[in-house]
């Protein structure tokens, strides 16, 4: 709804005592019924009548005239009545608009909720009724949309009766008249307040997991003073100002995704979101629609439109953690992003500009990747503008009895226990070890052994270390030999069709579909005599 003005009910006598064309009132929107006696008819009987030419059987017509007439106007009525109550039961706010912004009807629901009578659906007393925030904010997306028009729709609150401000969605549809002017504007305003109240509920809770999370990793601080840490974190300083992509690469646990929130809280996004997606933990096949949304039905199960992490990222940071798992034709619209800053969400035709940093991880050798033909090449060189390594922890011994310090300290306030020393043969055992699972593996131990410890004194069981080392598959041993018997055989039968030749394109290795490099490792493994093959010639 808009503004308002009460139509009074068209007045059959007095346009009956014209008899003139105006069987309808102008810009009533309800048809009129069938007429045998047409306006003019009346018209000239009327003005025989006024010349004193009347005589009895004229008198007959235009008693019969207006007979009809009347009858015409009462069917009239009658619909239109019966279509004012079907409007009334409606229980949208219904209401017409003149250009002027003025109400030409308003529907029965207009007044419950509102609480205003019909005389007082008039502008001045109407526009109360709107938030005055989103007055001001609309005004010139009315306008605009107005002076198009064409239909359009907005979100405002309107007060209801008792004072309370409702989000409403309003539809205006304009009706033209025959040379494709606006003679009046339909709004339908339909309350969406329950949704509104949702979606607000949800922006606050994420806005307060986001604070909860900046929390978590003020405490959680790089920890560490080696060299090979220091190079890090210099590289951090000094490309966090910057809005430059970055590629950081290190083994699993090395403290990635630490860096690249240290590198989004030192840049001037830091107030906006940080938004991490590990691509590798996501199906290929939705891979595309996570990061850049879909639009309704573009694909089965899509069955709202929904944002991307892109999107959701927009003015911050996105976080694109295994990068190398990424999917050919995904890697394709990245390198879009980076190269020209928009994309289109899946299934849809919008292109959407976005205002994001991009940092990258990976733990695969993406170089290797390249060769294979798994990683394009022109993507690694658009990501790889500021590249970080982030150390293992074996190169940085140094930093352990700091690391183990810092995480005991953590666990052991949170376990309210007093744990004052580390016991010496821990720290030893904890230097010595490679941790391949590096600072994550760390942590865990630290947390285990708080956990355990029931004295003031800290120490680490050297089979927890042990058997740090990934489960390798338990084989019978029947099993394996018979596997090995097999592939012995299967060589061999290709050798001997090769005649011993191992390599190109009649050789065993493309007959077996491995590579001959492979084939060659076997051969030595399995103890195969490759010259007892070769051809006597
Ligand atoms: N220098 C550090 N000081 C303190 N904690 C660290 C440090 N580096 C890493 N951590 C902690 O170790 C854990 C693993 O770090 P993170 O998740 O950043 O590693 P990652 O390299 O992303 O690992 P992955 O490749 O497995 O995803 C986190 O809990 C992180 O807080
Ligand atoms: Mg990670």
């Amino acid at each position: 709804m808009s503004s308002a003005e009460s139509r009074p009910k068209p007045d059959h006598k007095m346009q009956l005592s014209h008899a003139a064309g105006v069987v309808q009132p102008a810009g009533s929107e309800f048809k009129e019924g069938p007429r045998t006696t047409t306006a003019s008819e009346a018209e000239s009987l009327l003005a025989a009548e006024k010349r004193g030419q009347g005589t009895n059987a004229h008198l007959g017509e235009w008693k019969r005239a207006e007979d009809e007439l009347r009858q015409a106007f009462e069917k009239i009525a009658k619909s239109e009545a019966e279509l004012r109550t079907i409007i009334d039961l409606i229980p949208q706010l219904i209401t017409a608009v003149g250009t002027d912004g003025n109400f030409l009807y308003a529907n029965q629901a207009v007044q419950e909720y509102t609480g205003l009578a019909k005389e007082e659906l008039r502008l001045e007393c109407v526009h109360p009724v709107f938030h005055p925030e989103d007055s001001e904010r609309l005004r010139d997306e009315r306008e605009t949309a107005m002076w198009r028009r064409v239909p359009f729709e907005y979100e405002r609150r309107i007060r209801r009766k008792d004072g309370q401000f409702r989000w409403f969605l309003v539809q205006y549809k304009p009706l033209l008249d025959e040379r494709g002017e606006v003679s009046r504007w339909y709004a339908t305003s339909t309350d969406i307040d329950d949704r509104k109240q949702a979606e607000e509920r949800t922006r606050l809770e994420n806005v307060a997991l986001r604070e909860q999370i900046d929390q978590v990793f003020m405490f959680e601080e790089i920890v560490g003073s080696s060299p090979a840490l220091k190079s890090v974190l210099s590289s951090i300083v000094k490309v966090a100002p910057t809005d430059s992509t970055v590629l950081i690469t290190g083994e699993t646990g090395t403290g990635k995704e630490l860096i690249a929130r240290a590198i989004h809280k030192g840049s001037q996004r830091a107030a906006h979101a940080f938004i991490s997606v590990n691509c590798a933990a996501i199906p290929s096949s939705l891979i595309a629609s996570e990061l850049f949304g879909h639009e309704k039905g573009a694909f089965t199960g899509a069955l709202q439109r929904r944002q991307g992490r892109f999107e959701l990222a927009h003015s911050g940071t996105i976080f694109l953690d295994e990068i190398g798992e990424l999917p050919a034709d995904t890697q394709i619209a990245l390198l879009r992003v980076l190269q020209e800053r928009q994309f289109e969400r899946v299934g849809g035709t919008r292109v959407i500009p976005t205002d994001v940093r991009i940092i990258a991880a990976t733990n695969r050798d993406l170089a290797a990747a390249i060769t294979s033909g798994a990683f394009r090449a022109d993507l690694f060189y658009r990501l790889n503008v500021f590249p970080i390594h982030a150390p293992p922890l074996r190169h940085r011994k140094e930093d352990i009895p700091m690391l183990v310090e810092y995480f005991v300290n953590r666990y052991a306030e949170k376990a309210r226990k007093q744990i004052s020393k580390i016991d010496k043969n821990t720290l030893k055992l904890c230097q010595s070890y490679p941790w391949p699972g590096n600072i994550r593996e760390l942590q865990n131990i630290a947390e285990r052994s708080v956990i355990l410890c029931s004295g003031d004194t800290l120490w680490v069981d050297p089979a927890w270390l042990s058997s740090q080392k990934p489960p390798q598959p338990e084989l019978s041993g029947a099993l394996t030999e018979a596997l090995r018997d097999q592939e012995k055989e299967m060589i061999e039968t290709a050798l001997t069709q090769t005649k011993g030749k191992v390599a190109g394109p009649n050789g065993a290795a493309a007959r077996l579909g491995i590579p001959r490099s492979t084939l060659d490792g076997k051969i030595k493994q399995l103890k195969i005599k490759k010259y007892k093959f070769n051809s006597e010639t």
